[in-house]
């Protein structure tokens, strides 16, 4: 069983189960991608470039018997960074340990996870923008010469130990690239992109998950799901599971276009993959703010939503599809996110680019 330490949720990776494996997912992933996640390299669909360098480094460092350096893996959400460090930590035999940035609150959190890795252990950091400074630097020693510098006592009798720590492989996430110090980014031995799915390998990747699920599925409803999947195998998942309970419902069990366009309908996505907020943000932007450029703050503030949730969650999509542009006075809205909201283009805006 994973064993619940503080800020650390442990795992023995080699003989866990995928049921146990959930429990220490984001309350986003627990329940959902677990069964469907790929447990292989040859079941890993896309991302082939980080997919190449990633064996290449695995394979380097057990034949000379060595962990790997510390790896940072960063790109929008639900694209693969945990599959991905699951996947280091098989093909290295290696536990994996698991934790988050937000969830290592006090240096004394950070040590006692280091303290207690094991030779080899790879150490997993969701959310790594998110580490306080004061963490940070006792990370850095302990990436860089496996050591951990501990203060002990107050005012002038306070004395520095320096403890030995086994060699582990650190390996960072984050949604958010430039919110991390360079000091930090700068110990990463190997830094990798994660990129929005093509259309055919989100459709590879449902047409796998869809075995699994054991629902037949055609052809073309597959493809109807993965252009609606906004380039995420997160959703792409997501939405097929809501396609089949609608299919059983509605349906003979078997997943076709019809049935697929009415499941997405009555969730309000669109046939690009838009939601609700999606298309209030768009809105916003054209009919409060004249197209753009809107800063962010005023953006978040007309449309009622978190700063963070619109620049991790829905920007990156909007603009993947170009629909809006960043300049630096702010967001733009382009000539189709117009007009697909059905709504005429000024004629003449000189911001307009596309
Ligand atoms: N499920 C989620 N991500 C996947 C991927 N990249 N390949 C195969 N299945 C997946």
């Amino acid at each position: 069983m994973p064993r619940k330490d503080g800020a650390l949720v442990t795992r023995d990776y080699k003989n866990a189960m995928p049921d146990e494996l959930e429990t220490s997912a984001k309350p986003e992933d627990r329940g959902l991608d677990l069964a469907l996640r790929p447990q292989r390299w040859d079941e890993y669909i896309g991302q082939g470039s980080v997919k190449e360098n990633l064996k290449i480094l695995i394979e380097a460092a057990r034949r000379r018997g060595e962990p790997i350096e510390h790896v940072l893996i960063y790109g929008p959400s639900g694209l693969g960074k945990t599959t991905l460090a699951y996947l280091i930590a098989r093909e290295m035999n290696a536990n994996i340990r698991i934790t988050s940035g937000p969830a290592i609150e006090r240096v004394g959190d950070l040590a006692s996870i280091l303290t207690n890795l094991m030779p080899r252990d790879i150490l997993f950091v969701d959310e790594a923008h998110r580490l306080n400074k004061m963490i940070e630097e006792v990370l850095y020693p302990a990436m860089e010469s496996r050591t951990l510098d501990i203060i002990i006592g107050k005012g002038p009798s306070a004395r520095t130990i320096q403890l030995e720590l086994p060699p582990f492989t650190l390996v960072a996430a984050t949604t958010r690239i430039g919110l991390l110090s360079s000091p930090l980014r700068s110990r990463f031995g190997a830094t990798y992109r994660l990129d929005f799915y093509t259309p055919d390998d989100i459709k590879k990747i449902l047409a796998r998950s869809a075995k699994l699920l054991k629902v037949s599925a055609d052809d073309d409803a597959l493809s109807f799901i993965a252009a609606s999947s906004r380039f995420t195998p997160r959703v792409a998942n997501r939405l097929l599971k809501r396609v089949r309970d609608y299919a059983e419902v509605h349906g003979k069990g078997i997943i076709t276009t019809p049935l697929a366009q009415a499941a997405l309908k009555l969730l309000n996505i669109d046939e690009l993959g838009l939601e609700e907020t999606d298309r209030r943000l768009l809105d916003a932007i054209i009919s409060k703010f004249n197209g753009g450029p809107v800063g962010l703050q005023a953006l978040a503030a007309a449309c009622a939503e978190e700063i963070d949730t619109i620049e991790e969650v829905h920007e990156p999509f909007l603009m993947q599809l170009g629909f809006i542009e960043r300049t630096p006075r702010g967001r733009l809205a382009t000539k189709r996110a117009y007009q697909h909201l059905g709504i005429p283009a000024p004629a003449q805006n000189a911001q307009l680019t596309l």
